[in-house]
């Protein structure tokens, strides 16, 4: 392998170490910079800060190539490219709080030989902000370049091994280039690599919005499907078939049809708004982004209806969740559709117990009042009703008679359509997944309560 440049990667949150293990992986040094000492110890010291299947063991793979510090001119001295990877969380307008990227360009000194390569999601124009602020202080050496992530999370790795697209814009001149060649292995033939990456190169703004749009579509795309279920349930169609007949028609696609009690993680909820506020903030009433959050948010509250209708009111029902990440093989709680459910549970008098098999600390530390235990079989025993939150593979190896046998109720709420709906009710359960109606109850099955 020729040499790799060296790289430095600003941040050492999710993506920033997804990526600088990636490019270490691919043959780079990379220094890698964050401002939490802590945080800097607790990875020289190998301890990863959070969960990604296969991280702790590539980082340790390519121990020799990767260096934590917390000065910024370690990474400075040593390479050319610093690849920002800062969290732009949303504010309370719902657009994207930049103060920790404006605070990295601060600290670069003038330069003509090194660029900022951006990794975090930005909202369109930040480029243009950027190469002005340099200008003003007297840094218009120090290039830059839009690269944004695609990485989804419990995929990471392979997202960054194995990517779709390498999208990459930037002015010309060397900088663009030089991320390029960086990202040459995992492009395709015909880019120059051997893997299966297409690349797009073109101009900032246009790199800037791929990120904001694709994320908005695959949103939209969601609470449409979930909108389809919603109809399922009121017709008697199957929408698990109906995304089946739909997805295969190329146009359309079987990905990210899915119905459930919706979507939630660090990005679709925060570039759906983000996206949101930019068009209103350049005048443009973005009205079909609003119904897609709208859709959101009440597909979550739909599961207070479902449970309604078979128990009647929530007052001291023990109502177990099972799941609580985001989704499965992560350990976030950002948005997690958890988040609000329980809330309103509580908020309606239930007694809420959750499990979760990876997310239970960062559970605790949001979900107030909600009583967590160690098993799927210890939060089910004595509930009324169970609701599969987050599709874990573990909860469709659950033995169903079992867990009929130890509720107190039979409600079984399958918000993810993990599990096999007649199975459920053979077992004993009432059971209701999304767009699917009723599984058909056997003679003997407890008939639903209406109120
Ligand atoms: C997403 C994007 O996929 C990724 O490209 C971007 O870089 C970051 O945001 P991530 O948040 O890790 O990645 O999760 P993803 O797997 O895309 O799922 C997002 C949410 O949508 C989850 O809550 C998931 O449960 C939900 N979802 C996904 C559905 O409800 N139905 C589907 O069919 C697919």
């Amino acid at each position: 392998m020729s040499v790799r440049e060296p790289i430095g990667v600003i941040g050492t949150g999710y993506v920033g170490l997804v990526t600088a293990v990636g490019f270490a992986e691919l043959g780079s040094d990379v220094v890698c910079v964050d401002i939490d000492a802590n945080k800097i110890e607790r990875l020289k010291a190998g301890e990863i800060p959070i969960y990604e299947p296969g991280l702790a063991e590539l980082v340790e793979k390519n121990r020799s190539r990767l260096h934590f510090t917390t000065e910024l001119s370690e990474a400075l001295d040593r390479a050319r490219l610093l690849f920002v990877a800062v969290g732009t969380p949303p504010t309370y307008s719902g657009d994207a709080d930049l103060s920790a990227v404006h605070a990295v360009v601060g600290a670069m000194p003038p330069s003509e030989t090194h660029a900022l390569v951006m990794k975090s999601t930005v909202p369109v124009g930040t480029g243009e902000a950027i190469k002005r602020i340099f200008e003003e202080q007297g840094k218009g050496g120090f290039r830059y370049v839009s690269c944004p992530e695609f990485l989804k999370e419990g995929t990471a790795i392979a997202d960054f091994l194995d990517p779709d697209r390498v999208v990459i814009g930037d002015e010309g001149g060397w900088a663009g280039d030089a991320v390029t060649e960086l990202y040459r292995p995992v492009l395709s033939a015909e880019n120059g690599g051997n893997a299966r990456g297409a690349l797009v190169r073109t101009d900032i703004k246009s790199a800037e919005m791929v990120k904001l749009a694709s994320n908005a579509f695959l949103a939209t795309k969601i609470s449409f499907i979930n909108e389809i279920a919603n109809v399922c349930e009121e017709t008697g169609a199957d929408v698990v078939e109906v995304a089946k007949g739909m997805g295969l028609d190329d146009r359309i696609g079987p990905k990210f049809l899915k119905a459930g009690i919706g979507f939630g993680g660090s990005c679709f909820p925060k570039d759906v708004s983000a996206l949101k506020q930019l068009a209103g903030n350049s005048g443009y009433h973005f009205q079909l982004l609003n119904a897609v959050i709208e859709v959101n948010e009440l597909q979550k509250r739909r599961v207070i209806q479902k449970l309604q209708k078979h128990l009647g009111s929530l007052v001291g029902k023990r109502i177990a969740l099972l799941g609580l990440a985001f989704k499965p093989e992560t350990d976030d709680m950002r948005e997690a559709s958890s988040l609000v459910l329980s809330a309103r549970l509580i908020a309606d008098g239930a007694d809420v117990v959750g499990y979760d098999p990876i997310a239970a600390e960062e559970a605790g530390k949001l979900l107030k009042g909600v009583e967590l235990v160690e098993s799927a079989e210890a939060a089910v025993a004595g509930a009324d009703a169970v609701v599969l939150v987050t599709e874990w593979p573990e909860f469709k190896d659950l033995d169903l008679t079992a867990v009929a046998a130890v509720m107190r109720g039979k409600v079984f709420i399958d918000g993810r359509n993990l599990l096999d709906g007649p199975a459920a009710t053979a077992a004993g359960l009432v059971y209701e997944g999304v767009g699917r109606g009723l599984a058909p109850q056997p003679e003997t099955a407890q008939t639903p309560q209406t109120v």
